[in-house]
């Protein structure tokens, strides 16, 4: 790592914008393009959208600054971040959670990355037949619930594997800054290629007109978990990164910037995709299938479909490797610095427990259809249990942590790289992370729970 300046022999990004990149590169994935609509959809549309919007500006960056003070001010994984902040206390424990939980969120994330990897195969070879529903609908199921998506989710936990065992800097910051704006550029194109589509206003309807009716407490929880998911929160990834910041990173500039462009993907997907639902009377409420569905609709309208089918889906497909690179670093960083292990074995065994899970959800969809936990079958329950409950927990803590226990001029020095610059929302910040965002998950929690 010739080109990075080595700070505490740990790996420092090694530009501004590399940092950034990165940033975005982990927040934007799987989440917005496939999660967001799919939440959307189930939970009503426009009163999702508002109630993400406010949790990710009300709850998402005041929690996203903390994770980077606490990263960048520590330089160290979750447990030791929590562990030099407060010596001899028992907040570190937080980290289990992140670990869990990123393990849970690898797994099933990995199987959606393997649908991405398949499509990209298939229309690259001119396979991809959605001319009418349900041949669209056949093929998906051929697809999906037979034993193949255990060989993608395998392929991809590989390539997973391969770009982790590069180091973190090399491999991840030089994609990240190339493959996201080719991602964003593809996205606005289809953006505009949905204004001809005959379900156009429908489906502008459905995301933008809110029904405040609508908001019931699953609908706010699901916002809730899709903003933590979205912006990477609540486990200690957005901790882990900014780690690798250099001092000079602004923390406040770049949480508003990772959040305000994280929303902007997640947008651009639903525009893209709730049109195309009316347009070919696909119901919004199909789940985590909904855009598997939809989207080769799309590419089949369009004049040399496959090309950009194989595009979208390959950059898809990239765009889920820099996120679940991002999510691995969290249990790879803790067994290399707390376990003592090297590197490559932390990464075999975060690998080899992913790759278990990964069963577990691959087969979901077919084979294990029937066996479900608390009524979930394991992909659902991966995904609800770590969304739902780890992330948000996981936020709750690191906000009290920072709003009331550790000293208020260390979030100060860290968000001014002490005092060089101003940082003039230091009061406002606090007070989301005192009373705000505890005050708020834990209402949505227990809301959820049907306590309150
Ligand atoms: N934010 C990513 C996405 O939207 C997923 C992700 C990466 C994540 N790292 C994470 C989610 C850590 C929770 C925690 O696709």
């Amino acid at each position: 790592m010739d080109d990075n300046i080595k700070q505490d022999n740990r790996a420092i990004f090694a530009t501004k914008f590399g940092a950034i990149a990165t940033t975005v590169g982990s927040a934007v994935g799987l989440g917005n393009i496939w999660r967001f609509p799919y939440e959307a959809g189930v939970h009503g549309g426009g009163a999702f959208l508002v109630c993400y919007m406010a949790f990710v500006f009300a709850i998402g960056v005041p929690v996203l600054c903390a994770e980077f003070c606490m990263g960048r001010g520590t330089r160290s994984n979750i447990f030791g971040a929590y562990r030099k902040l407060l010596p001899g206390s028992f907040w570190h424990l937080a980290g289990y959670i992140g670990i869990i939980a990123s393990l849970l969120i690898l797994s099933f994330y990995s199987v959606v990355a393997g649908w991405t990897i398949e499509y990209c195969v298939t229309s690259l070879f001119g396979q991809l037949d959605f001319s009418d529903k349900e041949t669209g609908h056949m093929q998906f199921m051929a697809m999906t619930t037979g034993w193949r998506p255990i060989l993608w989710t395998i392929i991809f936990l590989l390539c997973n594997f391969f770009i982790l065992l590069g180091g973190v800097t090399k491999g991840i910051e030089r994609a990240s800054n190339v493959l996201m704006p080719l991602l964003f550029i593809l996205l606005v194109a289809f953006c505009i290629n949905s204004f001809t589509m005959p379900g156009f206003k429908e489906g502008i309807s459905f995301l933008f007109h809110p029904d405040f009716s609508k908001i019931t407490p699953s609908v706010l929880l699901g916002a809730m978990g899709q903003a933590f998911f979205s912006l990477s929160l609540g486990l200690g990834c957005m901790m882990t990164y900014a780690s690798y910041f250099s001092d000079k990173s602004r923390l406040g500039k770049t949480a508003v910037t990772t959040a305000l462009l994280d929303s902007v993907v997640a947008v651009l997907a639903g525009i893209i995709i709730f049109p195309a639902v009316f347009s070919f009377g696909i119901s919004p409420e199909a789940g985590p299938t909904l855009v598997f569905e939809v989207l080769p609709f799309i590419f089949n309208q369009l004049p040399g479909g496959e090309i950009w089918s194989t595009l979208f889906f390959l950059l898809l497909f990239l765009a889920s490797l820099t996120s679940t690179v991002s999510m691995s670093e969290i249990s790879i960083t803790y067994f290399c610095e707390e376990k003592k292990m090297s590197r490559k074995k932390a990464l075999t065994v975060s690998s080899a427990i992913a790759l278990i899970g990964g069963l577990l959800c691959a087969l979901s969809f077919g084979p294990l259809s029937d066996v479900t936990v608390f009524g979930m079958t394991f992909f659902n329950l991966f995904d609800y249990a770590s969304s739902n409950v780890f992330l948000p927990v996981g936020g709750m803590i690191c906000s009290i942590f920072t709003g009331w226990v550790i000293d208020r001029k260390f979030l100060k020095d860290q968000l001014t790289d002490r005092g060089t610059f101003r940082f003039p929302m230091l009061s406002l910040l606090v007070f989301c992370l005192r009373w705000i965002c505890p005050a708020a998950i834990f209402l949505i929690l227990l809301n959820s729970t049907g306590l309150l």
